[in-house]
């Protein structure tokens, strides 16, 4: 029979595991939870699951925040544009990840919260890996425009001489403003989950974890709308 153009030969490995399963490394990926039977509780597979899915996730976010970043450099804004609406729609896909844990009762975590004791997100290498490579992609955008000599108020205010320039200033906020509603929406679920006046097993106390609903990656961005208004005031537009 002949071959498609690009056909790729694939043997089948001898003892049973299957291509999927090898190429998917599932052995190892399936033996990464607790066994059941080791289970402290029935709500702790599902614990250790949603955390293992934010940290995949977030690997591939840290991933394409990084080649963003080169290709910013190399003034390829329509593919990092691309690229940053994928880093976007991960975040998305993630604030629903999270709710699953809404379907355990308080109580229930409290069944296994002891075995967390002395850990904390604030601990998670995906999280870390955002926190540290998002804000300068700030600067790589900023150079882009510094060197059309063009503001980012020049941006916003002639949209459609800019197109591509406005489209990824609009999605650094809505990459901004996802990672804050993630923010938001976790200390709620902590809030849920433990309380407000109570404090993580990393020994932080909620109230400060509260104060980092209000970080921003981009404060420029969320700026440039105040300075709008004002002069849409001075327009005697408002
Ligand atoms: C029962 C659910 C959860 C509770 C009660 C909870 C609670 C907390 C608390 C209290 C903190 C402050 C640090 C400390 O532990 O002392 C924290 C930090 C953190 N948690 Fe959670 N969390 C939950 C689920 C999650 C999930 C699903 C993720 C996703 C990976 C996550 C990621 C983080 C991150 C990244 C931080 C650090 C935040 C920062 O440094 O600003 N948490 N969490």
């Amino acid at each position: 029979m002949s071959k498609a153009p690009g056909h790729v030969e694939v043997r089948r490995p001898a003892r049973g595991e299957s291509v999927y399963a090898r190429y998917l490394r599932l052995n190892e990926l399936l033996s990464l939870q607790k066994p059941e039977e080791e289970l402290a509780h029935h709500d702790e597979l599902q614990f250790q699951i949603v955390h293992q899915v934010f940290e995949l996730w977030w690997k591939e976010t840290a991933f394409e925040l990084r080649s963003i970043s080169r290709l910013l450099r190399d003034a390829h804004l329509s593919e990092a544009l691309r690229l940053l609406q994928r880093v976007i729609r991960i975040q998305y896909l993630l604030l629903e990840n999270m709710r699953m844990l809404e379907t355990m009762s308080p109580w229930d975590f409290h069944a296994f919260r002891q075995l967390l004791a002395g850990g904390a997100g604030s601990d998670s290498p995906g999280y870390r890996e955002l926190l540290r490579l998002s804000p300068p992609l700030w600067d790589d955008f900023r150079s882009l425009l510094d060197a059309a000599g063009i503001s980012l108020r020049d941006v916003y205010l002639s949209a459609e001489r800019y197109p591509l320039l406005h489209a990824f200033a609009e999605a650094l906020i809505d990459y901004d403003e996802v990672m804050q509603t993630f923010r938001f929406r976790h200390y709620k679920l902590a809030e849920r989950m433990i309380g407000s006046a109570t404090t993580g097993t990393g020994g932080t106390p909620m109230p400060l974890l509260e104060r980092t609903i209000h970080d921003v990656f981009y404060p420029e961005l969320w700026e440039v709308r105040n300075q709008l208004s004002t002069l849409a005031q001075e327009q005697g537009r408002i």
